[in-house]
């Protein structure tokens, strides 16, 4: 494959081979000072970032060095693309400087499918509107799989702004292609039109799913993507969708809490869950440079095209 737009781009094969791939790159560099493979040496990946990102830029960038490829780091803001310069040929003079793969995070559903289009290297979306966001999707299975040693038959509650999450989206698809059964728990108001040919379970109702379920991952609320009327109180949402401690407590003994970041704590998640025992969110961002080395070994190989 020469692009991963998005999660239906993986079969269960691909999606396996990625975790695993990202297994053994843990287990290689393990224990190593230089935590470095010579793997992409001459390769350049660009990470082009229209939307503001902490975890996945820098773990997209950390994942390239450690590949040893050369990466450039382009950010909408302080680019000709304030000058009205558009996407295709921002993204045309890049591969003229010899990008080999574009990292894309966009506002608009879509662009890096548009992206793909134009360019002859390979695209990985890392983040499109409200679309799609594959790589969190892979990140938090291979952060299930280590926890909880398997992804065929796990019970995975999705909870939260369904509507405008593209982790949720993404995590529903590759969860579902990996064998997982996912329940998604959110006010009708935030379920997206046509969820209900999603492959997962919908519940209005957090208490009654969280004793069920071996995974709970939070979405953050997206109140920057909300107009005044959808956006609920965050006193009320927190009541009726918040983790707090008295929630947590109803969890079977082994099951994890996750929350892919930023986190609104307080809101979606109390501060003493997010920082508990059975929280992976720490962990998932470490396992995100990861997955994202495996991404990048796997679309770009070892030698050039
Ligand atoms: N989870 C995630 O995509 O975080 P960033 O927006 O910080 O990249």
């Amino acid at each position: 494959k020469r692009h991963l737009l998005e999660s239906s781009d993986l079969d269960r094969a691909d999606a396996t081979l990625v975790l695993d791939t990202a297994a053994q790159i843990d287990q290689a560099l393990a224990g190593r000072e230089v935590k470095k493979l010579p793997t992409l040496r001459g390769r350049t990946v660009v990470n082009l970032f229209f939307e503001d990102s902490t975890r996945t830029r820098i773990s997209f960038e950390l994942a390239a060095k450690r590949l040893s490829a050369d990466v450039i780091n382009f950010s909408a803001k302080g680019s000709s693309v304030s000058k009205g310069e558009s996407l295709k040929d921002t993204a045309l003079t890049l591969e003229a400087m010899g990008a080999d793969a574009i990292v894309v995070r966009h506002h608009a559903s879509g662009a890096p499918h548009r992206l793909a289009n134009w360019v002859k290297g390979s695209v990985v979306n890392a983040g499109d509107g409200t679309h799609e966001h594959p790589t969190q999707a892979l990140l938090d299975a291979y952060t299930m799989r280590r926890r909880l040693g398997r992804l065929e038959g796990l019970r995975v509650g999705i909870v939260g702004d369904v509507l405008h999450s593209r982790v949720a989206r993404s995590n529903v698809r590759l969860l579902h292609t990996l064998g997982a059964e996912v329940t998604l728990v959110a006010p009708p108001t935030l379920l997206p039109v046509g969820v209900g040919s999603w492959p997962a379970d919908v519940s209005y109702d957090l208490d009654s799913v969280l004793p069920k379920v071996d995974v709970v991952m939070m979405l953050r609320v997206q109140a920057e993507r909300m107009n005044a009327s959808f956006f609920p109180s965050a006193r009320e949402y927190s009541r009726r969708y918040g983790l707090d401690a008295r929630r947590m407590a109803t969890l079977a003994d082994d099951a994890i809490v996750m929350h892919p970041g930023p986190m609104n704590r307080g809101m979606e998640i109390a501060a003493e869950v997010a920082d508990s025992v059975r929280s992976t969110i720490v962990e998932q961002v470490g396992n995100g440079v990861s997955v994202r080395m495996a991404v990048l070994y796997l679309l770009l190989g070892g030698a050039p095209a």
